[in-house]
């Protein structure tokens, strides 16, 4: 296998996660340097032993000093598309993190970059794709063994710290983050748009911030065990000093209903400050029944005539970040695409539409109505035509 000579624009704390994730499954990495103003990334490069190559200054002056085998965008939302043009200008391939970009304007603008077919490869870190346990749900559903699909609920339900970080980051306000959903369940609505086969026909939500506001600053700031609360993860680059006075303009509960074009229909519900963490997928079909339990990584399947106990699957890999073992998962993944040319298990027009169906259902939210996301797929489809 060949080294890897990496350009890094926004060393962040994920992408170095990313990186330490490509060390771990056997990638020879070596990073020339990197595009960051506050690379907060570097403590966790450190403590692996990965040296972060050269300070460019700009991503810019980076892309001028290729070649590159891999260039790897982590930089705030609202940056992705400005970093992604440059990207593609330089012609080496790229991962870029989610989502792909922060607007309905941009995912069409890139759209009809994309048809160019002088872009390079473009992989996007939708890193659920690779983890086992969804794999297992997309080959159960795509088996047919819950029959024909009808609904499902989903959750996502944060601890307070991660509220509270969320509530400090760039990730606080739309003009960098997008939104709550767009940053935080582009991943969710990825996979439901795979599982289902269809697009969001109309999206309802409702959503706020009852948690992280000045009127709550007298909330416990420790935890039962005397550790302070709201405050162990640097903040970064435009952070905020405290969860309840920060400028945040994101919600930070929300709730979604969508009706899908083939008429199946899901219910989304998120909070980032809860005691009982979860991360759960029930899916109904007529013919079974599936739960997907994402934050202990089990399985549950019976068949609607079954009355046995249900098939129990547990993927044993538990991390603290939730993503048990899937960064790994799409390192390989990755590796095995440049490689061997194996398929990446998301393409960047996968990426648009989950984008694109969360900021349906932000819209929703904010203009208090039903969305019919019909005239959307219009405009996209178009600007995939090229036009
Ligand atoms: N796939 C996942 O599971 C996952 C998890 C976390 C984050 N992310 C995504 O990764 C991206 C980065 O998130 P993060 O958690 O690492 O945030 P972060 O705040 O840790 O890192 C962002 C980095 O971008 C840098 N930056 C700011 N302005 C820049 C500029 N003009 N040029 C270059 N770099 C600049 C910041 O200094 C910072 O180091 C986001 O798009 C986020 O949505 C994905």
């Amino acid at each position: 296998m060949k080294t890897y000579r990496i350009g890094v624009i926004g060393l962040g704390q994920r992408i170095a996660h990313v990186l330490c994730a490509m060390d771990d499954v056997g990638w020879k990495l070596n990073v020339a340097g990197y595009a960051d103003p506050r690379p907060v990334g570097m403590p966790i490069l450190a403590e692996r032993g990965i040296a972060p190559g050269k300070d460019y200054g700009s991503a810019t002056a980076l892309l001028k000093d290729g070649p590159f085998d891999l260039v790897m965008i982590g930089s705030p939302n609202h940056l992705h598309y400005e970093h992604l043009l440059a990207a593609f200008e330089a012609g080496y391939p790229i991962f870029a993190e989610k989502p792909i970009v922060r607007t309905e304007e941009e995912t069409f603008a890139l759209a009809r970059h994309l048809k160019d077919t002088r872009t390079p490869p473009l992989f996007i870190g939708l890193v659920m794709r690779s983890m086992p346990i969804v794999r297992e749900t997309i080959k159960r559903v795509d088996a047919g063994e819950l029959g024909e699909l009808v609904s499902m609920d989903a959750t996502e339900h944060l601890p307070p710290e991660h509220g509270g970080y969320l509530a400090r980051n760039w990730r606080r306000k739309q003009e960098w983050g997008g939104s709550y959903y767009l940053d935080k369940v582009c991943h969710d609505f990825d996979i439901f748009g795979r599982i289902v086969g269809a697009r969001p026909a109309k999206v309802v939500s409702f959503g706020g911030r009852k948690i992280f506001r000045p009127e709550r600053e007298s909330a416990a700031r420790s935890y039962s065990d005397g550790s302070p609360a709201y405050a162990i993860r640097d903040a970064g680059w435009s952070g905020a000093n405290d969860a309840f006075h920060s400028d945040m303009d994101v919600t930070d509960h929300q709730t979604a209903l969508v009706e899908y074009d083939s008429g199946f229909q899901l219910s989304f519900h998120s909070n980032t400050h809860v005691s009982l963490g979860e991360r759960r997928w029930y899916i109904a079909g007529t013919e079974g029944t599936l739960l997907a339990d994402l934050v202990r990584n089990k399985l549950m399947i019976r068949r609607a005539m079954e009355k046995g106990k249900p098939e129990r699957m547990d993927f044993a890999t538990r991390t603290s970040d939730n993503h048990n073992g899937a960064d790994q998962a799409m390192a390989a993944d990755l590796l095995n695409t440049l490689e061997k040319g194996a398929a990446f298990p998301v393409t960047p027009w996968d990426s648009m539409v989950a984008g694109l169906t969360v900021m349906a259902i932000d819209r929703a939210m904010e203009e208090q109505r039903i969305v019919d996301c019909a005239p959307m797929w219009a405009d996209y489809d178009a600007a995939r035509g090229g036009s």
